[in-house]
Formats: structure tokens, sequence, C-alpha cells
């Protein structure tokens, strides 16, 4: 069974996806059976680095969300109105909803989910929040069990690019910024980002899910990054502190209500949070009584966003076969697996090593550690004689990546050296 998709929008992320989409070896199976049906885009001759059949390209989004032989609509054009407006039309026409648009959702999100409800549709929404972070799906599901009393997230790239620059240059929020505009990293008019307008969407949705309610986008008490200067990075810093813009929605069992907020807060350097730095994003989740989970990783970019986009567009299929299949099995929580994977053999797997060895203190010695090692194929990234013990000498070697069958066909010779024969193999470590 195949089921067909109309992009809406060919941007980073859109491209990204079709990439995925079409290039599924070694991905989920259930890729196969998705088809790009049709492709919404401003102008047909931009030069695109995805090749479609043609006429799959078109200017006309409004034909794709009522194409009646297009089954999920995947709207990443971004922006509130006009998003809202396709996507409200989508799922009209009975069509399910993928999106990676945060802003369409904190602020139209009623809308949207009670039209799909009435429409019997899913409208899922796993890339806009976190960028390629799986959260949307573990708060609804994985995390199920629990009672969730709070969601601190650093859930803006941009800003945690900016503070962490200002961290570690020492520079001034406006010289930052410049630079972070010139790489691309923020946007010519940054608002969103540095006024806390982006973070406060995505906590709106966290905390939506989390905490089993609707949110209204006006009731975060928002503050962005503009006012943090560099004294105050220096001085929090002397106090043990990093300044992160965090979301925070948290929920008081005493007044029995929601506080949701995003603003630039200092955490202890031990805090989980602190070392999450540059464009990267985390959500931590204390939960009952599971504790504290933290999820971490590519908040925005292409492959991430897409990776999540696809997410979606698997969950919405996997329902729909399950709907078809014979045994009704959901094709995701299901095991299909009958073949076993191929194993590569300890000696052949490429990893870096450390040795400490105990071994006279003569002439020639670390020589001849460095020529058996060389002999054998391995490189080595340092060798030093680090001190003593019981009066041995100790010579420590961090190896390159090598072949592990190299270094042990190494280690056996220089236990075999004749030349030396107090030379001892103390330890072995992998190193990552
Ligand atoms: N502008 C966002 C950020 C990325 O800086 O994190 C898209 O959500």
């Amino acid at each position: 069974m195949t089921y067909n998709i109309g992009l809406l929008g060919l941007g980073t992320v859109g491209t990204g996806t079709a990439e995925i989409l079409l290039n599924p070896d070694g991905r989920s199976p259930l890729l196969r059976d998705i088809r790009i049906h049709r492709v919404g885009v401003r102008a047909l001759n931009k030069p695109r680095t995805v090749d479609f059949e043609p006429g799959v390209l078109t200017t006309n989004l409004d034909a794709i969300v009522a194409d009646p032989e297009i089954d999920i609509i995947v709207e990443l054009i971004g922006g509130v109105e006009r998003a809202r407006e396709l996507i409200l039309a989508a799922i009209a026409h009975g069509k399910h909803i993928v999106t990676a648009n945060k802003a369409v959702i904190a602020r139209h999100g009623d809308e949207i989910f009670s039209a799909a409800q009435t429409a019997g549709v899913y409208v899922l929404l796993e890339a806009a929040v976190g960028g390629g972070i799986p959260i949307i799906q573990p708060l609804k599901q994985s995390l199920g069990g629990n009672r969730i009393e709070r969601v601190t997230g650093i859930i803006n790239g941009t800003t945690n690019y900016i503070l962490t620059q200002m961290q570690d240059e020492g520079a001034a929020f406006d010289d930052v910024l410049a630079e972070a505009q010139a790489l691309g990293y923020a946007e010519a008019d940054p608002t969103a980002d540095v006024d806390g307008f982006d973070a406060a969407d995505k906590i709106s949705i966290l905390a939506s899910l989390a905490f089993g309610g609707r949110v209204r986008y006006e009731d975060i008490d928002r503050q962005g990054i503009r006012n943090i200067s560099p004294a105050d990075i220096t001085y929090a810093q002397q106090l043990g502190f990093t300044i992160k813009l965090l979301a925070i929605a948290q929920w008081s069992t005493a007044q029995n209500s929601l506080h949701l907020r995003v603003g630039p807060t200092l955490v202890t350097n031990h805090h989980p949070l602190a070392s999450v730095n540059g464009v990267f994003n985390a959500i931590l989740i204390d939960a009952d009584p599971l504790g504290q989970v933290m999820f971490y990783g590519p908040g925005a970019g292409k492959g991430a966003t897409a990776s999540a986009v696809t997410a979606d567009l698997l969950n919405i299929t996997a329902l729909l076969q399950s709907e078809k299949l014979e045994d009704g099995l959901h094709p995701l929580l299901t095991c299909t697996h009958t073949d076993y994977c191929p194993i590569t053999p300890t000696e052949a797997v490429e990893t870096r090593f450390y040795a400490r060895f105990l071994c006279g203190d003569r002439p020639g010695v670390i020589g001849h550690l460095g020529t058996c090692f060389g002999d054998h194929n391995v490189s080595l990234e340092s060798i030093v004689q680090i001190g003593y013990h019981q009066d041995q000498a100790e010579v420590v070697v961090v190896t390159h990546d090598v072949r592990e069958g190299d270094f042990h066909a190494a280690l056996d010779a220089i236990h075999g050296f004749e030349e030396i024969d107090d030379i001892h193999i103390a330890s072995v470590f992998r190193v990552l």
C-alpha cells in the first residue's frame, strides 16, 4: 500500500525530507510506501538539488491541499497566515497533516486541532520543537505513565549560539549577533529568536502535551536576551553559573496551575543544561516517578528537522496501513525482522587505544615500542614516559584510530621482544 504526500515548501527542510524519501535504503522499510505526489514551490525555475518526475513541482498550493490522490500534506512553508489557511483547507479535504511550523500551531492550534478532530485526521508536529530531537512523541507516549512536574528547555539554537559565543569570547551581544547573521545562524530580522518568541511558541506546544491542556500564547511570561551584557556573563561565571535562555513550564500542585516563562536564567555549572552549547537544543523533563530525563541534539538544520518530519510520516503511514492489513497489526509496533544483522569481527573494528607499559628505564625502550606499533600499521597520537612505578618506568601510549587486530598484533610483538625482556603491558583500554 502506497500513500501519496503533498509537500508544501521545498526550502531547507523540504529538500531534506525529499532526500530521505527518495533514498530509503537502510532506513525504515515503511519509507518505500511513501510517495511524493506533488511539491508546492514559489517558483518552478529555481535551481534544485533534488530531481522530481515532470509535473510533480507546482506553484498551485491550493490545488495540492485539494488533490484527491493525496493522503498526507507536509506543511513546510513556515509563517502563520498562509500556513494556517492551507492546513485548514487540507484538513477540510480529509488529509492528515505533518508540520514543522511551531508558530502556526502555537497561535492557531486550537482551531487546527478542533478541525482535525471533526475531520478525523491526524496533525503531527515532531519537527516543530527541538528540530531533530524526538520530544513530541515521547511526551505523548513514552512518558505517559508519569505526572510531568516541569519541562525546562533550551529550545532556540540561535540564542544558545549567541550566549555560548558571548561566554567563550567575552564579546558583546550586538557583535555576536552580527557575526551569527554573517554565518547564517541568525536571521536578518532576529526578533523571533532573540526576543524569545520562537522559544515561547515551542514551550507552549510542549506544555500543552505535558500538562494536557491548551495554552494561550499570551499567558507566557517572555523575555529575550538583548539585555545580557558581557559583565553579567562574567559575574555569573565567577559565581559558578552559566546564563541560558530557558523556556520553562512548571506545574504547581499547591496552586493547581501552570506557569510558563521564557527568559535568561542562571544555571549552576553542574546542571545538565549548562553544557548544552552552540546551536544545540535540550529538553529536561522532571517527571514522577521517572525523575529527570534529558533529550539533547541538533535543534535545527536540514537533516535533523527532516528526520523529525519523516518520523511523523512513518507514524501516519503505519496507522493507515494497520487499518488495512489482514492481521491489523501496527507495522511500527510489531517485530518484522527475520534475518540476523551482519556482525563486524572485533579485530576488524577501528578504534583508538590507551596502553600503559611498565619497563626498564633504558635507552631504546620508547624507540622499540614506537617501531613495533609502526611495523603493525598502528599510528600513535602520543607516547610519553609519565613516571615511575616500583623502579620501573611508566610509558603511556594513545593511538589514532587503528584496526583492533593490528593493535593486538603489535602488543603480541611487544610482549615477545627478545632485546627487552622487562617490558610489561600494565593496562589496555579503548578510547572513544
Ligand atoms: N530559529 C530556530 C532556532 C530554529 O534558532 O532554534 C527553528 O526552530
